[in-house]
């Protein structure tokens, strides 16, 4: 099934300069870009993104790390990316995380993930709509 996803590459990924081959592997995997921009996010687009988490112990440290640099996100097209891409993010916890997964190839520690994906139909509409306006996510073809 053709689907969109939301991605957030995370303070950490952009201030390690790891930008590039993030975007890249999801390039090369053969997904489509159809929307990305830089944006600083606030305190409160972080709490209403990570609302779910709301009562978690870890919930303050996770929104001053979302809040402590600018962060790239993305959303991406293509069959079943949803899926695809929660495999090529790998597990939340980078030390669960296997390797060739952009965490278990980049990262270490659970509260220093380096990227988000969305793991649900229903979170990727409401993470896609709460970053981007409809203007800013594009429709073109790619070639065969
Ligand atoms: P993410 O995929 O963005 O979704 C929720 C985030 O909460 C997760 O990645 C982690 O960054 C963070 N998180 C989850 N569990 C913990 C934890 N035990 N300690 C710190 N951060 C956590």
């Amino acid at each position: 099934m053709m689907e969109k996803t939301f991605v957030m590459i995370k303070p950490d990924a952009v201030k390690r300069r790891l930008i590039g081959e993030i975007i890249q592997r999801f390039e090369k995997r053969g997904l489509q870009i159809v929307a990305m921009k830089m944006v600083d996010v606030d305190k409160e687009l972080a709490k209403k993104h990570y609302a779910e988490h709301k009562d978690k112990p870890f919930f303050k440290d996770l929104i001053k790390y979302i809040t402590s640099s600018p962060v790239v996100v993305l959303v991406l097209k293509g069959k079943n990316c949803i899926s695809v891409v929660r495999k090529m993010v790998g597990a939340t916890d980078p030390k669960e995380a296997e390797s060739g997964t952009i965490r278990g190839d980049f990262a270490l520690e659970i509260g220093r993930n380096i990227i988000h994906a969305s793991d649900s139909p229903e979170s990727a509409e409401r993470e896609i709509k709460l970053f981007f306006k409809n203007s800013e996510i594009f429709e073109y073809n790619m070639p065969d």
